[in-house]
């Protein structure tokens, strides 16, 4: 069979990892996708800083390795732009896209879904939910046929693995927060874990699945932990509680009968009895509630290299597996005419 060839942009916490098992597990990808998955090359920011890599796939010129001769493109860089420009390129000449970032997905995923869409390309993103845990394609695809009424948990392993040393050993905020990074659980830029806008990137990502609408990272309400203190925590420690943030989506029935999306981040304190105060380190759980299936539960580890690229890599083997057999992974829901709206918007 025809090789799969791949492109993967950006090379740190996660794509080192990625890059590490697709070069050590060749045999292995190939026997799973059906055909042989090909690392073409390799770009990062910073070449010189990597003589770990194989010099002869390394580069900084991502637009050269994406209009080369390549069927998928592995985006693991974040941030919106340049990503967005580079998705869309490969997209628009049918390359498929394999990609880890909310951010981007949270605020421009209609520009990106239209474009697969319109080439026939995939566009596979379990990894920018919730690490390992399988949770874009329970709800894009096995959920597909009920009707989702909630979507609850803690989708920020950075900010529960502070808030959880916070509760069993006292430890300071900037402490943890620095562990964190060190085990590579923070984004690039840690505010945007600490200040909730990570979670509410994922939020938005997950309300629309399950609301087969388009809600944006700026149509969820966001608070993060920054306004959490020791003390606050040791009070809610006095009362049986513990503190988690948590993101939370929920169809809401106006009493005309309307329908909407409520989406919000931000810190509860919950009791210790509940499953999710027992959820600790980076680990992630989610809750879904739907009609018919009652109510789910998702759990794993929510960051890090190992378990991100293990969801990476699942979605290039289900990419590779198409492109080997000439077909195309799942469709979204049209997002149209569906009638629900993030709240307060008319
Ligand atoms: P890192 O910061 O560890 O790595 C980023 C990589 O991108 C580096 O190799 C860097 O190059 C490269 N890069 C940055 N800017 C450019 C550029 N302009 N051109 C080419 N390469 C560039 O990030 P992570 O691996 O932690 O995260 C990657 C993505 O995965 C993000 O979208 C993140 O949100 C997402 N994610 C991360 C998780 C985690 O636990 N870390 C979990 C789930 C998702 P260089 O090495 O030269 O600096
Ligand atoms: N920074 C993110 C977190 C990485 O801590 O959850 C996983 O998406």
């Amino acid at each position: 069979p025809t090789p799969v060839r791949v492109a993967l942009l950006g090379c740190g916490t996660v794509g080192s990892e990625v890059a590490r098992l697709l070069t050590e597990e060749a045999a292995e990808f190939t026997a799973r996708a059906g055909a042989p998955v090909e690392l073409a090359g390799i770009a990062v920011r910073r070449p010189d800083k990597h003589p770990e890599l194989p010099a002869d796939l390394l580069t900084s010129d991502v637009e050269g390795l994406i209009a080369s001769d390549v069927d998928v493109v592995v985006e693991l860089v974040g941030g919106i732009e340049p990503a967005r420009s580079w998705l869309l390129t490969a997209l628009r000449s049918g390359k498929s896209v394999v990609t880890a970032n909310k951010a981007l997905l949270a605020d421009c995923s209609r520009e990106l879904s239209e474009a697969a869409d319109a080439s026939g390309a995939d566009l596979y993103y379990e990894a920018a939910v919730a690490g390992a845990i399988p949770l874009v394609r329970p709800l894009r695809e096995s959920l597909a046929g009920d009707r989702i009424t909630r979507v609850m948990g803690i989708v920020n392993g950075t900010t529960n693995y502070i808030l959880s040393a916070m509760d069993s050993t006292g430890a300071g905020y900037v402490d943890t927060l620095e562990e964190a990074s060190n085990l590579g659980y923070a984004e690039a830029d840690p505010t945007a874990d600490v200040d909730g806008y990570d979670a509410a990137s994922k939020a938005a990502i997950l309300a629309s699945l399950a609301f087969h609408t388009r809600i944006a990272a700026s149509d969820v309400y966001r608070e993060g932990i920054g306004s959490v203190s020791a003390a606050d925590v040791a009070a809610a420690k006095m009362i049986g509680r513990t503190v988690k943030l948590l993101a939370i989506c929920e169809r809401v029935v106006g009493p005309d009968g309307s329908e909407s999306v409520s989406v919000r981040v931000h810190p509860v304190m919950i009791p210790r009895s509940h499953q999710l105060a027992g959820v600790g380190g980076a680990f992630n759980a989610v809750y879904v509630e739907a009609d018919g299936a009652g109510e789910l539960m998702f759990f794993g580890q929510g960051a890090g290299g190992a378990p991100t690229a293990s969801a990476v890599l699942g979605d290039l083997v289900d990419v590779a597996r198409n492109r080997a057999g000439g077909g195309r992974g799942p469709r979204e829901s049209a997002h149209a005419g569906l009638g629900v709206r993030p709240m307060g918007e008319t």
